[in-house]
């Protein structure tokens, strides 16, 4: 049986612009520290959003691996940085790394060719996970989960490996490349993940995205977790008793929720049955902020239906 999501070494968490991924990256984060797994949330894009969703603002220069909760990291990718980084474990450390660091060095080999920030982003991404760090001092993660840019620029950096292990002709990029593309294409170590809000347009884009990352890594989607999910409150019965009333505000308001709904449930149902995949679903919470007490009530229903997911799927292969 593959490997459970949780049990892998990368999850890619992917999606449209602010349907979740920060907040389910995170509440995978804590389901897998809760397991007892040194686990690390990255994010790529100068954001700083998971430490600050947290409650830990300002933490540091960026690309530094910060502690969230027992077991749980979490680093912002600086490319910039990542590729000092790199060139360090290149080159032995030293002056050449100075030289070869000044930022006009690194504009200059940024705009050399396209799809090396990418290339940069995702092997530091690689990194974390191996035991041997590259700055030969901190320690490995038995999972990193990537809370990934938006489509466009994530596909980008799936692919960005495969290309330079093809064109590069250095050595040792060629070789980095080419390891990393390894990590993104093996079914075994990554599982790619997206997250969808129970609508039309997130539905379809989400069918889509299967296809799209088979032609990127060679792997489809492992899950889909659609977030937001409202309460049904009513039963067909009671909802047709309401509509019978004399339709207050109060009455036409809880009616209005009910529709909602139940059309977010038929969107799961056209998932379940298109997409292929197991599709979780997490409530909505009614909180204003959802807070470390929020994240911890969305690891648990996540660490539940994962289970329940992988015994389905046991059942399925038995
Ligand atoms: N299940 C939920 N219940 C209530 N609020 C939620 C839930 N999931 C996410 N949110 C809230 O929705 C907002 C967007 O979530 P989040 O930042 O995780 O989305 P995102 O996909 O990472 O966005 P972006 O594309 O901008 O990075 C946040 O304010 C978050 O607290
Ligand atoms: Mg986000």
């Amino acid at each position: 049986m593959p490997r459970a999501l949780l049990d892998k070494t990368l999850l890619y968490v992917t999606g449209k612009g602010g349907v979740g991924k920060t907040t389910i990256a995170i509440a995978l984060g804590l389901a897998a520290a809760a397991a007892g797994r040194r686990t690390v949330v990255c994010e790529v894009a100068e954001q700083d959003r998971v430490s600050r969703a947290l409650g830990r603002a300002g933490v540091g220069r960026e690309g530094t691996e910060v502690e969230l909760a027992p077991n749980l990291w979490a680093v912002s990718i600086d490319p910039e940085r990542a590729l000092e980084d790199w060139l360090g474990r290149q080159l032995g450390g030293g002056a050449a790394v100075k030289l070869l660091t000044l930022s006009h060095a690194f504009q200059h080999f940024v705009a050399a060719a396209p799809g090396v920030k990418e290339l940069i982003t995702i092997a530091k991404v690689w990194e974390l996970a191996q035991l041997e760090r590259w700055d030969g001092r901190s320690r490995t993660y038995d999972l990193v989960i990537l809370d990934a840019p938006a489509s466009g620029h994530g596909l980008a950096m799936l692919t960005a490996p495969r290309t330079f292990a093809e064109i590069a002709r250095v050595g040792p990029v060629r070789r980095q490349a080419s390891k990393v593309s390894g990590l993104l294409e093996d079914p075994e170590r990554t599982g790619y993940l997206a997250v969808a809000l129970p609508e039309e347009m997130p539905v379809v884009e989400t069918l889509e995205l299967g296809p799209r990352l088979r032609d990127a890594v060679g792997l489809g989607l492992g899950a889909i977790v659609v977030n937001g999910l409202h309460p049904e409150r009513f039963t067909r019965e009671e909802a047709d008793e309401l509509r019978a009333l004399d339709g207050s505000g109060a009455v036409a308001a809880a009616l209005a929720e009910h529709e909602r709904a139940r059309a977010q449930r038929a969107h799961v149902r056209r998932l379940r049955r298109e997409a292929g995949v197991p599709v979780l679903t997490l409530p909505f919470l009614f909180e204003p902020e959802l807070g470390l007490p929020g994240y911890e009530r969305l690891a648990r229903e996540l660490g539940r239906r994962l289970a329940a997911a992988g015994a389905r799927r046991a059942r399925t292969v038995a």
